[in-house]
């Protein structure tokens, strides 16, 4: 099943529960929330109090994307404040097998993302550690990016190595998604969509929703 994580980043800030509960009536599954340090990524979001607040507007699957240097100081603090998934940087640490088992502990799905740059074989020794791998198919930092299209074969690379060694973590992608391009990251093996202004920008929500699934 396809599944749809639309990123708050994209949202209409002055009416964040309304913005949630529009995307989740319309169909997306889960919300991806971007949280950026202006340290690990040019850029700074928001933090803890916002999931803490999403989590007391909505049932639907909290998608923690940590933008963040030391990730390790913060994962129990998301884990408290409602997060279902929390998904780290590969290259912001040094253990990211620990790390990844410690989410676990919380009760938390954990995950894996890489950035353009960053080769997929380094997941592998990791694949039996986390639940979800994220593909960035944008430099992390700021939404509203064009999808750098030589990620897409970083897809199926990995799809491929999880199916070698019999593991299904959910594979997601992340940047610059729209309904034009969303079926070739599907075929290349994602399951999981991020979507920021495709969605929060678009005038037929439950439409566009419905395009990233495949379903039009
Ligand atoms: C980028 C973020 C993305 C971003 C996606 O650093 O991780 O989640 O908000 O936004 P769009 O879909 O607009 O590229
Ligand atoms: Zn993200």
């Amino acid at each position: 099943m396809i599944k749809i994580s639309p990123s708050v980043l994209a949202c209409d800030f002055a009416s964040f529960g309304n913005e949630i509960n529009k995307v989740t009536s319309c169909g997306a599954e889960y919300v991806h929330i971007d949280v950026m340090d202006g340290h690990f990524v040019p850029n700074i979001s928001f933090g803890i109090p916002v999931v803490e607040a999403a989590r007391r507007i909505t049932d639907a699957v909290l998608d923690v994307h940590l933008m963040i240097s030391e990730p390790e100081r913060y994962v129990e603090a998301f884990a408290k404040a409602g997060a279902d998934i929390i998904t780290f940087h590969y290259e912001a640490t040094n253990r990211p097998g620990e790390l990844a088992s410690r989410i676990r502990s919380l009760g938390v799905k954990a995950g894996i993302s890489v950035k353009p740059a960053t080769p997929v074989s380094v997941l592998e020794p990791l694949l039996k550690s986390v639940d979800l791998i994220l593909i960035m198919t944008v430099e992390p930092g700021f939404g509203g990016q064009k999808l750098n299209e030589s990620c897409i074969e970083k897809v199926r690379e990995i799809k491929k190595m999880c199916d070698m060694y019999s593991c299904s973590p959910e594979i997601e992608v992340d940047g610059g998604v729209t309904p034009d391009n969303a079926g070739v990251l599907i075929s290349a093996g994602a399951n999981v969509i991020v979507a920021g202004s495709a969605v929060f920008k678009s005038s037929d929500i439950p439409g566009t929703i419905k395009a990233l699934k495949g379903d039009l």
